[in-house]
C-alpha cells in the first residue's frame, strides 16, 4: 500500500492546501503513514513569510538524504510558498538533489500527473508556475477534524505591504465563485461539520475581481446558516477594508461569530506608512471603536511586528501604547524578517537583532497582561462552547471553543459536536475554565 506523509509549514492556506493534497493522494489510493519510515511519498509544503520557516525544511530534508538511500524508491517533493522565489528554487536544485519533485503554489491540482511522471521517468522534477491559473474546483480536500473546516474565499493578495513576500508567492486576488463556497459549504454541513473559518489573505477584498458585483459583506449574508452550519469565522481583515457595511453584517448575522482577527502591524505612523498599510493607527483605533459598539462582546486578535527597518526607539513604544489602548485578546508577535525581493528588504536602515528581541519581549510581556485582563472580564458569564471533546492535558476535563474563539477547559462529560452553554469559572493567559451548566 502507497503511503504519504505531508509536514506543512505556515498559515491557514497552506494547511487546508495541504489537505487538498492529502484529498487528491486518497484518490490515487494512498494512505497516510503513521511515520516517517513507513512512507513512500513526503512533501513537504513551505512557507516563506520569515526565513526561519525555510531554514526549517532545508534542514529537514537536507537530513533525509540517509532514509532515502536506505529507501532508493521513497519520493521526497517539495511545495508551497518557499518554491515561487526562484532564488528558493535553484538553492534545492544545488542543495537537495534527493529531492524528486518540486511543485508551486498554484498547480497543486497537477500532482497526480507529476507523480505518475516521476514514478515512470524516474528523473527529478521541477514544476512551478509563475503565474496564477484560473480557480480550479471541484478538488477533493481530505480534512480530518470532522467538526470544523478551513474554506477559500478569495486566493493570492495584492496589497504589497512593503515587509512582504505573499503577493510574489501566491499571486493575484482571485475570488471564488459564491455558488461554490456555497456549495462546498452545503457539503460540509451535510457531513456534520459545525464550524468553517473562511480563508483569505484579505477577506475583504473578496468580489472586488468577480463580474457580478458582490462584496465579503454580501458573502457572509448569503453563507449565514448554510446548510444548517452552526458557526462562521473569517481570516484575515485588513483595517484599510473594513466596511461599516462588514461590520453590521457581523453583528446581525446569527452564525457569523463575535471574533475578528485584524492585524494592527505597528502603532506608529510613519511605520505604517513606510510598510504601506494604508491606515493610520489613529484610523485603526477608531474602527476598533465602531466594531466594539456594533458588537460589544467581540473578540478581537491581532497581528504585530517589532523591528521594521527604521523603527525607533519611539516608534515601538507608540505601538506599546496603541496596544495598551486597544487591549487585544491576543496577538501573534513577529520580529521583522527581511524577505528578498520586497521593498523593506531593501531599506537601509535595519534595526539590529538584540534591539528586535528586547522590544519582542516587551511587547509580548504587554500583550500576556492585556489576554488575562480580556479573559478576566469573561469569568462569571455563560458562554457558547463548541465541544471538541475529551482534554489532552487536562484528564477527566473536557475541551471547546467560545464564540470569540477562545480555549475552554471544563468539567463534563459532553459530546463532540455539541454547542453548550459553559460557566466561566477562571481566567488564565491562553484559556478559560468552567463548568458545563446543569
Ligand atoms: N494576509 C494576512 C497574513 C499575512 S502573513 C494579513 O495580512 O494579516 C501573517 C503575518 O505575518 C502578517 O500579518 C505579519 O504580521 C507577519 N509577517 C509578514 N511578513 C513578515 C516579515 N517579513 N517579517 C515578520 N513578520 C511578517
Ligand atoms: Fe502580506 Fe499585506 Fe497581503 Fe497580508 S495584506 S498577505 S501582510 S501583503
Ligand atoms: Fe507562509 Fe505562504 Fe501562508 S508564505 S504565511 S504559507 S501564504
Amino acid at each position: 500500500m502507497a503511503k504519504y506523509k505531508i509536514f506543512t509549514f505556515g498559515c491557514q492556506m497552506n494547511v487546508h492546501d495541504s489537505e487538498v493534497i492529502a484529498g487528491l493522494l486518497r484518490q490515487l489510493g494512498y494512505e497516510e503513514a503513521d511515520d516517517l519510515t513507513e512512507a513512500n511519498l513526503l512533501i513537504f509544503n513551505t512557507c516563506c513569510v520569515r526565513e526561519n520557516p525555510e531554514r526549517k525544511v532545508f534542514g529537514r530534508v537536507g537530513n533525509l538524504q540517509r532514509l532515502k538511500e536506505e529507501n532508493p524508491k521513497l519520493i521526497i517533493a517539495i511545495c508551497g510558498c518557499m518554491v515561487q522565489q526562484p532564488e528558493q528554487l535553484e538553492r534545492i536544485r544545488k542543495e537537495l538533489p534527493h529531492v524528486n519533485l518540486v511543485f508551486g503554489t498554484h498547480n497543486i491540482h497537477r500532482l497526480p500527473e507529476l507523480l505518475a511522471q516521476v514514478k515512470d521517468t524516474g528523473e527529478q522534477l521541477f514544476e512551478v508556475w509563475d503565474t496564477e491559473g484560473s480557480i480550479v474546483e471541484g478538488l477533493p480536500a481530505a480534512r480530518l477534524d470532522g467538526l470544523k473546516a478551513f474554506v477559500n474565499v478569495i486566493y493570492g493578495c495584492t496589497n504589497f505591504c512593503t515587509y512582504c513576500i505573499v503577493p510574489y508567492v501566491r499571486g493575484q486576488e482571485r475570488s471564488r465563485k459564491p455558488k461554490a463556497i456555497r456549495r462546498e459549504i452545503e457539503g460540509l454541513a451535510a457531513q456534520g461539520y459545525k464550524e468553517v473559518t473562511l480563508l483569505g489573505q484579505n477577506v475583504n477584498a473578496y468580489g472586488k475581481d468577480l463580474d457580478e458585483a458582490v462584496t465579503f459583506a454580501d458573502l457572509l449574508r448569503m453563507l449565514d446558516g448554510t446548510g444548517g452550519i452552526e458557526r462562521i469565522r473569517f481570516t484575515t481583515s485588513h483595517p484599510r477594508d473594513m466596511s461599516d457595511d462588514l461590520i453590521g453584517a457581523m453583528g446581525d448575522l446569527d452564525t457569523v461569530c463575535e471574533h475578528l482577527h485584524l492585524p494592527l502591524q505597528a502603532g506608529s505612523n510613519r511605520i505604517l506608512n513606510r510598510m504601506n498599510r494604508g491606515y493610520t493607527k489613529e484610523q485603526y483605533i477608531s474602527l476598533v471603536d465602531r466594531i466594539r459598539k456594533r458588537i460589544p462582546h467581540i473578540a478581537l486578535t491581532t497581528d504585530l511586528i517589532v523591528g521594521f527597518p527604521g523603527e525607533t526607539e519611539e516608534d515601538f513604544e507608540q505601538t506599546l501604547q496603541v496596544v495598551e489602548e486597544i487591549g487585544p485578546d491576543s496577538a501573534f508577535t513577529f520580529i521583522y524578517s527581511p524577505r528578498p525581493g520586497t521593498v523593506a528588504a531593501k531599506m537601509e536602515d535595519q534595526v539590529p537583532e538584540e534591539v528586535k528581541r528586547d522590544r519582542i519581549y516587551r511587547l509580548i510581556e504587554l500583550q500576556n497582561r492585556l489576554s488575562l485582563q480580556r479573559n478576566h472580564s469573561l469569568v462569571g458569564s455563560i458562554q457558547e462552547v463548541l465541544i471538541e471533546g475529551p482534554s489532552q492535558t487536562d484528564p477527566g476535563k473536557y475541551t471547546g471553543r467560545t464564540r470569540g474563539n477562545k480555549l475552554v477547559i471544563f468539567t463534563g462529560p459532553a459530546d463532540r459536536g455539541l454547542l453548550m452553554p459553559i460557566r466561566i469559572t477562571e481566567a488564565q493567559t491562553w484559556s478559560l475554565h468552567g463548568e458545563l451548566m446543569p
